[in-house]
């Protein structure tokens, strides 16, 4: 489905993300974790083509994913989105389906169904007239992947989807992302958790600044790995949940 082959990302000459490969195939969830710093964010905006890399190939059903970007979807980090923009939870869902239909058009109802069933899938629906702005921290991450919903992608990228939700907000994310896992898209969800809600995923990759392991949880979440990728202090904290 998709194929990274040795990406490299270096901002204003110091590298950020060197020497990353790995695939993805149809029908998984794969978790990217890795310390604060450790290019997580880069290596998706740089796979995205959101920001220039040094070197490296990326492929997506043998062809660029350049010319498929119209099957990705992407929610960036809460932390990159401006919420003070002036714009309602269903124009931001809405905005998702403008390659489908063009900006000059008016939306077709076949896209305000689309709009429609997503927001309700997220449950807000109700919310839908609101500024993004006018949201919680929750709602808004709701918003967002009610947004990746209506563009029918084929694969998808969540940056920290969970911070800052609550557990009802992260149970409907986990129950969407495995939905979608059901119909055989992709899923590439970066994030922290090394705890029990790592379970849910089917495959992790360890990501500082390269990759320094790929495979299930019990083969990635190791003392050892995370020695390697966290640091001393870390291990410690991470001995009762291995
Ligand atoms: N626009 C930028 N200009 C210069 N350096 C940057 C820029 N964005 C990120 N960096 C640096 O690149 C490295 C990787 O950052 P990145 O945001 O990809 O890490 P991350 O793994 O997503 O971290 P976090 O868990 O905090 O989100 C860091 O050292 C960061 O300071
Ligand atoms: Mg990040």
């Amino acid at each position: 489905m998709l194929e990274v082959r040795h990406l490299a990302v270096n901002y204003r000459g110091v590298s950020a993300v060197d020497d990353v490969s790995f695939r993805l195939e149809p029908g998984q969830i794969v978790g990217v974790i890795g310390p604060n710093g450790a290019g997580k964010s880069t290596m998706v905006k740089a796979i995205l083509g959101l920001i220039p890399c040094e070197s490296g190939v990326i492929k997506f059903r043998n062809g660029s994913l350049k010319q498929h970007l119209a099957q990705v979807a992407y929610v960036p980090q809460r932390s990159q989105i401006d919420w003070d923009y002036p714009i309602t939870v269903q124009n931001v869902v809405m905005m998702s389906r403008t390659r489908h239909t063009g900006w000059f058009r008016s939306h077709s109802r076949q896209s305000q169904e689309i709009v429609r069933t997503a927001l309700e899938r997220v449950g807000m629906w109700e919310l839908r007239k609101r500024q993004i702005g006018e949201l919680s921290g929750g709602q808004q991450q709701r918003v967002f992947l009610g947004r990746s919903l209506a563009q029918q992608a084929e694969l998808f990228f969540f940056d920290e989807p969970f911070v800052g939700v609550d557990k009802k907000t992260e149970a409907i994310i986990f129950e969407v992302f495995n939905e979608l896992k059901l119909q055989g898209k992709t899923l590439l969800v970066v994030g922290h958790d090394l705890g029990e809600t790592s379970r849910r995923y089917d495959r992790f990759l360890l990501l500082n600044k390269t990759i320094i392991a790929d495979g299930s949880r019990s083969e990635v979440i190791t003392a050892k790995n995370i020695q390697e990728a966290y640091g001393d202090g870390v291990f410690l904290l991470q001995r009762e949940i291995i």
